[in-house]
């Protein structure tokens, strides 16, 4: 009897723009094995014209992924289809600056449902159509590394990620699938629109700002090597590793004086 080939797929979150989008540009470009790129955001022309510029099928999926019945949905498109996933790339996300008792609580509590719950459900449903060698990428930020005033819940969420998804990759060896978590500075992507939208600004943004395109190629690159972490440009990586060796207590009272 003839057997089947499912079909080889990459599902991208928060593909309707920025780094997301940037993602399933350069997976067109490099990864010709695929059948289909599944992007998935909650703006749906976003998505169809992003679908429109890829040379590989892709499939827009509409979706809000902090809404529980919107992730059955997805859910049972995986059961339906029975892919293989080879890459499964965790973009959606966002920030808000400012302080804790100023914001809305809605909107912060918005960044768990998103950078935190979300990413995990929608990880837990792939994995098990993961293939042997498949890659998570899992995007934290570099405000993982340190507690961030005026960013408080965005750089806590971005922490959870980071140790979620370290210990995950420790896990998943013994399946070949390899997760690796990207850890960028300021990005050039409308992420700012959202997240400085109160008026708090991010003081080191101009100084350390990189492409998109750079980040995605350094993140595929990394992945690609079967790395734990990606973190692109030299003053991150030097900030990451000051905030292992010098106390948080000294790097947050620096960290206030710059304005
Ligand atoms: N830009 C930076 O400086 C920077 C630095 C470090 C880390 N990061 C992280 O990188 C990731 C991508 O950010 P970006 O810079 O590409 O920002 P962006 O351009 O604002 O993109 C964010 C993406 O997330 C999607 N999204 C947000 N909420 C969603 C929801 N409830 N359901 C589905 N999709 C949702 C948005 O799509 P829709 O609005 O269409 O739903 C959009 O596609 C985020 O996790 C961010 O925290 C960014």
């Amino acid at each position: 009897m003839k057997q089947e080939r499912k079909k080889k797929i990459a599902i991208i979150t928060g593909a309707s723009s920025g780094l997301g989008q940037e993602f399933a540009f350069q997976l067109d470009r490099i990864f010709h094995e695929l059948d289909e790129i599944w992007l998935i955001a909650r703006r749906k022309d976003r998505l169809v014209e992003l679908s429109k510029l890829l040379d590989l099928p892709a499939r827009p999926i509409v979706m809000d992924v902090a809404k529980e019945h919107e992730i059955r949905g997805f859910v049972e498109m995986l059961q339906k289809e029975d892919v293989s996933v080879r890459m499964l790339i965790n973009c959606a996300g966002y920030g808000l600056m400012g302080r804790f008792d100023a914001l809305d609580i809605g909107e912060q509590l918005g960044m768990l449902e998103v950078n935190c719950k979300a990413l995990t459900r929608l990880t837990y449903e792939c994995i098990p159509y993961m293939c042997k060698n498949g890659r998570i990428i899992q995007l934290a930020s570099s405000a993982a590394f340190v507690p961030q005033k005026n960013f408080a819940i965005y750089a806590a969420t971005k922490s959870y990620v980071l140790s979620f998804s370290r210990a995950l990759r420790e896990e998943l060896k013994e399946k070949s699938i390899w997760v690796t978590t990207v850890c960028p500075g300021p990005v050039e992507t409308e992420f700012f629109d959202i997240a400085e939208k109160y008026g708090t600004t991010l003081a080191v943004k101009k100084l350390t700002i990189v492409p998109p395109q750079k980040v995605v190629k350094d993140a595929l690159l990394d992945s690609y090597d079967k790395k734990a972490l990606s973190v692109c440009s030299f003053p991150i990586k030097t900030f990451g590793i000051l905030a292992k060796i010098i106390p948080h207590s000294c790097i947050l009272h620096i960290m206030g004086l710059l304005k």
